[in-house]
């Protein structure tokens, strides 16, 4: 009895299961002649239950991204992107039709982007489905172009990709243009992250691989939610992460090479009433990007005069004392030194004025321009007072280095082991240059200090001020 019970009940546990899976994979078709404008209300097409849509997304006041997103969460959440680098103005329409089959174009009718047939065939409708993927089919509904093999910085579950294959991290988590890391899976087989000679696109320093060569690997994510590199028959070469936890079923998910270089895979609870649920990240790839991007020429995993540092999720480029923003709104920009520089007049060298703030197992590799050894902690950071050159030094067991700026491939880490000193001005003055406005008739420099009226660079700095001013007043109005 209780047998029987538990059967039917399987049964049409599996009859839900079946026809669940014969719906997701047939979406409503997209016709030839069917087209979205942005910049309209409702200008997507929703996958068949919905968590899925294709269709406009505004970035900016006139710019619009062709895209694809989670449509049942808050966040909509990007996950494919067509234009990136060239957002399309407000009424630029996107249209399936004959030849080219599917493309963007402006408002006067310049394409923007189309979508290049990965087979030989006739389209003859599109559909967006429950996987994400977004399908251009022929009559015979073979996929003759999919997003799934034209990914940008995503992968989802059920997602395949074969060698080879790059994902390109965007520049900014809300600008969607090429930025500067990739992930490869090369045709040689090499499953690689690499940085770039940005904004060149070309890849600079390989900072994570797989080093496993071969043919026929394609990199999988699962609908048990793991990401792996596998070969064609089976074999796994590398686990890139593995969740046992949260199954796609309950969890959305979606694993993604971030703008600062890191690839995390990420969760979202599906059901969780509105507004309460959020992204979290499951696992990263790779956990210690701050050591490993060590470029010979660059700024490394961070902007120049960064530090970066990782606390097993977030990579962040910190500020180091005396420090501040080149620009606010992107970190990999750097940082600029908030004091006026040390004089290299022989006869005042300022050493006085300036002093060290030390930062412990914080390293700028490759910024060396000076090596000393068997010498003092003090000797060293003498060497560097009396330097004008010396942005900084590190001291460890009699060795001391000179570096210059600007400072690179900065990171703190448990495991440097060395003692790093950051020249600073003592005075704390800090030059603030309003923005340069072409509307107002002159424009100011601020002087903020808080021991200046008593400091003979007082004088200096009043001098240097107004003698910008003067020279800003030159400017045509
Ligand atoms: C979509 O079009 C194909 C080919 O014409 C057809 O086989 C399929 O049944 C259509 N699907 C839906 C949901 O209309
Ligand atoms: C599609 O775009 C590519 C550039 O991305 C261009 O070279 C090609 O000519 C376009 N194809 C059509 C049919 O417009
Ligand atoms: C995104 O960043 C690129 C590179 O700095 C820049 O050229 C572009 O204007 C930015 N796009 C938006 C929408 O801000
Ligand atoms: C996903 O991949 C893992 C590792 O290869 C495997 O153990 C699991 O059974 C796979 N799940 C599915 C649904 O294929
Ligand atoms: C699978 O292929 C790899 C190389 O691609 C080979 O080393 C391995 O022996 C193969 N395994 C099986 C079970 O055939
Ligand atoms: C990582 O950063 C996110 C967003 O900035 C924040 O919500 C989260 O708490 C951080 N995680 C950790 C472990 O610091
Ligand atoms: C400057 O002064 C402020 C407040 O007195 C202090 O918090 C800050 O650490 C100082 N900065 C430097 C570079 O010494």
């Amino acid at each position: 009895m209780a047998f029987a019970q538990l059967d039917s009940i399987l049964c049409s546990l599996l009859f839900a299961l079946f026809s669940l899976s014969a719906v997701s994979q047939t979406s409503s078709n997209i016709t030839l002649g069917t087209s979205l404008i942005a910049g309209e209300d409702g200008s997507f097409w929703a996958s068949a239950f919905a968590d899925f849509a294709f269709g406009f997304k505004q970035i900016e006041e006139n710019g619009f991204l062709l895209a694809i997103w989670f449509n049942k969460i808050p966040e909509q959440t990007i996950v494919w992107s067509a234009n990136g680098q060239n957002l399309a103005p407000k009424g630029s329409k996107v249209e399936l039709t004959s030849k080219p089959w599917f493309q963007l174009v402006d408002p006067n009718g310049k394409q923007i982007w189309n979508a290049s047939l990965s087979r030989i065939g006739v389209v003859a409708y599109a559909a967006m489905l429950d996987s994400s993927n977004f399908v251009l089919l022929g009559q015979d509904s073979q996929k003759l172009w999919q997003s799934f093999e034209q990914p940008t910085d995503t992968i989802l579950p059920r997602q395949v990709l074969n060698q080879p294959a790059q994902l390109v991290a965007r520049y900014l988590p809300t600008n969607y243009s090429r930025g500067r890391f990739q992930f490869k899976l090369q045709d040689d087989g090499n499953l690689v992250f690499y940085t770039t000679y940005f904004p060149i696109d070309l890849v600079k320093l390989d900072y994570w691989s797989t080093q496993v060569l071969g043919t026929g690997f394609s990199l999988i994510f699962n609908l048990s939610g793991y990401i792996v590199l596998r070969t064609d028959n089976g074999t796994i070469i590398s686990t890139i992460s593995s969740n046992t936890l949260y199954s796609t079923q309950d969890f959305y998910q979606r694993a993604v090479l971030d703008y600062d270089g890191v690839f995390r895979h990420y969760i979202y609870p599906k059901n969780s009433g509105v507004g309460i649920g959020s992204w979290s990240t499951f696992s990263i790839t790779p956990s210690i990007i701050c050591l490993l991007v060590t470029e010979a020429e660059g700024s490394g995993a961070c902007g120049f005069n960064s530090y970066c540092t990782f606390d097993g999720t977030n990579k962040s480029c910190q500020c180091p004392n005396g420090y501040s923003f080149i620009d606010p709104s992107d970190v990999m920009k750097g940082f600029k030194q908030n004091f006026v520089s040390q004089s290299c007049d022989q006869t005042s060298r300022e050493t006085d004025l300036f002093d060290f703030h030390e930062m412990p197992n914080t390293d700028w590799p490759l910024a060396d321009y000076e090596h000393f050894q068997s010498v003092s902690e003090d000797w060293c950071k003498r060497e560097c007072l009396v330097d004008c050159l010396c942005a900084s030094v590190l001291f460890k067991n009699g060795q001391c280095w000179k570096k210059k700026q600007p400072l690179s491939n900065g990171r703190m880490d448990p495991s440097i082991g060395v003692k790093a000193f950051i020249k600073i001005r003592k005075d704390n003055a800090t030059l603030v240059l309003e923005d340069i406005n072409r509307d107002n008739d002159r424009s100011k420099l601020i002087i903020i200090g808080s021991t200046l009226l008593s400091s003979s660079i007082f004088l200096n700095l009043v001098f240097f001020g107004g003698s910008l001013s003067n020279y800003i007043s030159m400017w045509p109005q």
